[in-house]
């Protein structure tokens, strides 16, 4: 793949001189005559070297330098000095040159030194590219994670899958806690027996008990035959009960009775069966809450908080947003094509900076959203994330805190954003949905509605 070198130079002559020299099959040329030119060309390619000449109209060499560190991530930047200027050539270095040459110079040497520059941003290259290898054979799984919390999520699941102990996983939506209940079934004793997932807000609350516990014949009106339920189909195997805050009052008595004699009878039945199953259930709700409000059993709770795992939110552990948008990349990457290359610095920052009320599901669609509609080749530019990530009101909290220490804030102002950050935070979580996000917000769905067109906000 062919390089791309930046060289930035006023006089004329030089400059003709070093395009002569550079032109080579391997290599990309970009020419600036002056430093606003030079910087105008870094934002807008990927550019492995800079040869910049120090004394320019227009933003000198240090202003390119640091300009080029800040933007591109593997970056080398070499600077042409005149006799005279060593301060300069100092603190050139201080920001992270690569080298510095004296003018005159020789021909050779500055084709040896960009050519070393060039090795090195290769290796650099390389080097992220390994690191993330490594990751790979340290990672659960498809766990991806690199943040302190993460590491210790996963040390605790490598030292409980083994055992039989009921597994009680909680976290915000989207944090991952399907993926951990699998990765904890398949590193058990047994793994290869059945996973059974059941998912306890998606069906309806008056067929989960016989989804659960399967029912006789007769059992009810128009149980014409027996029926298995999940519980035996999961015998000797795991059954991952998610979504179990929003089970009702009597099924959570009926689940702790097999937590406690690990048997069951089927609805109409009356003969209990034996089952020797291993229970990982999850939520997203604060279980505590939700026995104060007397929607869960408090017995069940201490019965399936044996090991609790909790999934910090993604915007608590941004160390593992840039490895997670490399893999979504990946993984989304088009068969043919280039696909998205990565993402500008100026962009992953924004990216860290954001709330994720969606946490990693939410990234993944952007990632994949972002490669769909990719022109191909390119890298994702700041501009290119959705507008709600770059309004930087994602902690208008913390925001206005810091306004009134500054010297005031306008209240009207700062009331606004916050309510908007709500509406924003809860549209996202419910996947856009209005009724869900209304719901969330204890608002009427008819007073969402119109404060969403008042304030003329839009879904995720
Ligand atoms: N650490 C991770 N590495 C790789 N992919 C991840 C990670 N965490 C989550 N994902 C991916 O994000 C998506 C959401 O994860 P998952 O379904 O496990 O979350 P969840 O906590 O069960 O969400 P919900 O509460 O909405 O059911 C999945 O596609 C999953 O593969
Ligand atoms: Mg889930």
């Amino acid at each position: 793949m062919k390089k791309s070198l930046l060289i930035a130079e006023d006089d004329e002559h030089i400059l003709e001189l070093l395009l002569s020299v550079f032109s080579r099959p391997d290599l990309h040329i970009h020419a600036a005559r002056s430093g606003t030119e030079a910087i105008g060309l870094i934002d807008q390619h990927d550019i492995d070297v800079v040869l910049t000449d120090l004394v320019m109209p227009g933003g000198d060499g240090l202003a390119v330098l640091s300009h080029a560190k800040k933007t591109l991530g593997n970056c080398e930047v070499i600077l042409m000095t005149g006799y005279g200027t060593v301060e300069n050539a100092v603190q050139a270095m201080k920001l992270g040159a690569f080298h510095y040459i004296t003018k005159p110079f020789k021909v050779v040497e500055v084709v040896h030194l960009v050519d070393r520059a060039l090795e090195m941003t290769e290796m650099k290259k390389e080097n992220i590219h390994l690191k993330q290898q490594a990751i790979g054979r340290y990672r659960f799984e498809n766990i991806i994670g690199i943040s302190e919390p993460i590491r210790q999520v996963l040390s605790l699941v490598a030292k409980v899958a083994g055992s039989d102990s009921t597994i009680l996983i909680l976290g915000e939506s989207g944090t991952g806690k399907e993926l951990i209940a699998r990765a904890i079934h398949y590193n058990s004793n047994r793994a290869d027996r059945m996973l059974v997932p059941v998912n306890c807000s998606a069906i309806p609350a008056e067929l989960l008990e016989s989804e659960l516990f399967g029912h006789v014949r007769g059992a009810f009106t128009g149980a014409h035959i027996a029926r298995t339920g999940r519980f035996e189909t999961a015998h000797r195997g795991t059954i991952f009960l998610d979504e179990i805050g929003e089970m009702s009052p009597p099924l959570q008595a009926k689940i702790l009775r097999v937590l406690q004699k690990q048997s069951f009878t089927p609805v109409g039945g009356t003969k209990a069966v034996d089952v020797d199953v291993r229970v990982i259930a999850a939520t997203n709700k604060d279980l505590e809450k939700e026995i104060t409000a007397g929607r869960f059993r408090q017995d069940l709770y201490f019965r399936l908080n044996v090991i609790p795992i909790h999934l910090p939110p993604l915007r608590e552990r941004t160390d593992d947003i840039p490895v997670l948008a490399g893999h979504f990349l990946g993984k989304y990457a088009p068969e043919s094509g280039q696909g998205v290359q990565g993402f500008r610095p100026d962009a992953m920052e924004a990216m860290k900076r954001y709330a994720w009320p969606g946490n990693v599901r939410e990234l993944e669609n952007l990632v994949e959203r972002l490669v769909v509609l990719s022109r191909g080749g390119g890298w994702v530019e700041k501009n290119d994330l959705p507008p709600a990530m770059l309004r930087g009101g994602d902690r208008p909290g913390r925001e206005a805190a810091e306004k009134l220490r500054n010297g005031g804030l306008d209240f009207r102002k700062a009331r606004e954003d916050f309510e908007n950050h709500l509406i924003r935070q809860a549209l996202a979580l419910s996947g856009g949905n209005r009724n869900k996000a209304a719901a969330l917000l204890g608002l009427k769905r008819t007073t969402l509605l119109e404060m969403l067109k008042r304030k003329r906000l839009h879904g995720p």
